[in-house]
């Protein structure tokens, strides 16, 4: 309870930020005035609730951040049950702050928590994000299209120059164990070979499909690879370092440079590299990305009011529901194949 009298809500997000996070904050706060609750936003996601850094949303706090990339509340990739004096001091926290319930914005991880503090007993709701797209149980997570209208715009750019310079571009977006950017960047932007974590290749299979290609007149192509393929016959990851965050991943990137080198030595087409990165997570979201958040954002609050906790808020085909979070994390939502099918289609 609030210092108002008023049930309280937190909210927080967590992980890598994507375009949209605003969306659903602003549509949170403005649901949740309507129905009676006051807002707290947590500060840089589970973070906050362990160091118990919050601050009152009000109207005036969310007027105006719709169309704005990244989130108001920051984020990080702190996960508080990694250390049992971490969760000792959220659940703490939860109580010194007086919060009687909780939104949690993220991907995998932030709402891997939110699952197991549901377990708990806590009053939990969780709303998918991430840019991957990879959270099973709904058909789409809000900051995709947006990565996806990136991916596109890029390819479109690398098509002109490729074609006057006769290049292979080999273009590096994300996608840590799926590959749903590269696969919809890549189908969008008309992409010759699209390489994914789901479906390793070997470097001759990529070359056949780029000699085809010449084959037929075409000397210049476009290969799109998601920064967690793993090229066949090579032992692991390409990665940038060994460092590992607090879930246990490691910071990926470079695997372009390795394929670039790999298709320029062995066919003798002239090959250059975009790594995409973080431009992908950057900016404002698009028309798509801002309603699906808005919807998300307001289903939560109306969770919360129904004391329907435990869950997650999802798309399915055109409706906002809800699935506990138990069934939505227990596994990857990988790129559906009839979708990879319809891409090679396109290759050579
Ligand atoms: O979690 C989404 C994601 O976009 C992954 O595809 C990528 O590996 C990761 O974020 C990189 O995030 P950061 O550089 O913020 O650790």
């Amino acid at each position: 309870m609030s210092r108002n009298g008023k049930e309280a809500i937190g909210i927080l997000t967590g992980g890598g930020d994507c375009p949209g996070l605003n969306a659903v904050i602003r549509a949170v706060v403005r649901r949740a005035y309507m129905l009676g609750y006051e807002t707290m936003g947590i500060k840089n996601g589970w973070l906050g609730l362990v160091k118990g850094t919050v601050e009152p949303l009000d109207l005036m706090k969310v007027s105006g951040i719709l169309p704005r990339g990244g989130t108001i509340l920051g984020t990080s990739r702190t996960n508080p049950l990694k250390d049992e004096n971490d969760k000792k001091a959220l659940i703490e926290n939860m109580k010194k702050l007086g919060l009687d319930s909780l939104i949690a914005i993220g991907g995998e991880d932030t709402l891997g928590v939110a699952r197991s503090l549901a377990k708990e007993g806590f009053k939990v709701v969780g709303v998918p994000k991430t840019i991957d797209n990879d959270v099973e149980g709904t058909d789409q997570t809000f900051g995709f299209d947006t990565a996806v209208s990136i991916v596109t715009e890029a390819i479109d750019r690398l098509h002109t120059t490729a074609e006057s310079h006769q290049r292979v571009m080999v273009v590096e977006v994300m996608g840590r164990h799926t590959g749903w950017i590269a696969v919809v960047g890549g189908l969008a932007g008309g992409a010759d070979c699209i390489l994914i974590p789901e479906r390793p290749m070997n470097i001759d299979e990529i070359c056949k499909i780029l000699a085809k290609r010449h084959s037929r007149g075409r000397l210049f192509s476009i290969v799109v690879v998601a920064e967690g393929f793993k090229l066949d016959g090579f032992e692991q990851l390409v990665t940038k370092d060994q460092k590992l965050d607090q879930f246990g991943h490691v910071h990926l990137g470079g695997i372009g440079e390795v394929i670039a080198d790999e298709i320029e030595k062995r066919t003798g087409y002239e090959t250059r590299v975009t790594v995409l990165g973080h431009v992908q997570r950057g900016g404002s979201p698009t028309a798509f990305d801002r309603v699906l958040g808005t919807r998300y954002g307001v289903k939560a609050v109306d969770l919360i009011h129904e004391g329907k906790v435990g869950s997650m808020v999802c798309l399915k085909g055109n409706k906002i529901t809800d699935i506990p979070l138990s069934e939505a994390m227990t596994k990857l939502k990988f790129v559906d194949p009839e979708l990879l099918q319809t891409a090679e289609i396109f290759y050579g």
